[in-house]
């Protein structure tokens, strides 16, 4: 896992952008974390850096937003979803054919999600616009990428103590 320090939208700008540069067609990012966490902040900024221009807004009423820049950008938020068995509905499997998927509030839907993900998760710091940026990859299409990734995210991250040893 890769914690990252976030003290401003930023730095959060700088850290969507860093992964961005790494995504690939297919790619999922779940990203998990309460109202006003930078979820959104995030997915506009790393659209951004994809090179779309179009406005990014949440999509939390509208399901999907898709967005297109030097790759498709899906951009979800399922909040009021009620679990896994009605995202069905959403059809994911056809999103991750299209493009990069972002889907806030990722862990309400998380079983219903392939295993191959990269699961961002926001959390709030002391300072009003201090936030935590936990990234884990997961499964064989993050693999070859995760030393990469750290790299690009050394400037905001952190060693984060796992607690004591044995
Ligand atoms: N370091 C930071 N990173 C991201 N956002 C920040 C930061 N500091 C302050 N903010 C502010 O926090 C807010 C984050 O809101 P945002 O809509 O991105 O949250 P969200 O996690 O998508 O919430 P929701 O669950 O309601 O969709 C914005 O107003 C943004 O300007
Ligand atoms: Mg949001």
């Amino acid at each position: 896992m890769i914690s990252c320090e976030s003290t401003s939208v930023d730095d959060t700008a700088g850290i969507a952008a860093a992964v961005a540069e790494l995504v690939i067609d297919g790619d999922l990012l779940a990203l998990v974390g309460g109202l006003g966490a930078g979820k959104t902040a995030f997915a506009r900024e790393f659209a951004g850096a994809l090179g779309v221009t179009q406005r990014v807004t949440s999509p939390t009423f509208t399901l999907a937003n898709r967005y297109e820049g030097r790759l498709v950008v899906n951009h979800l938020d399922v909040y009021r979803m009620e679990g896994a068995g009605e995202s069905r509905d959403l059809g994911i499997d056809e999103l991750l054919d299209d493009g990069v998927t972002l889907i806030e509030w990722a862990d309400v839907i998380m079983a219903a999600l392939p295993e191959a993900r990269l699961d961002i998760s926001f959390g709030f710091g002391d300072g009003d616009d201090d936030r935590i940026i936990r990234l884990k990859p997961h499964g064989t299409a993050w693999e070859g990428r995760s030393v990469a990734l750290a790299d690009a995210l050394r400037r905001w991250s952190r060693v984060e103590s796992e607690g004591p040893p044995c």
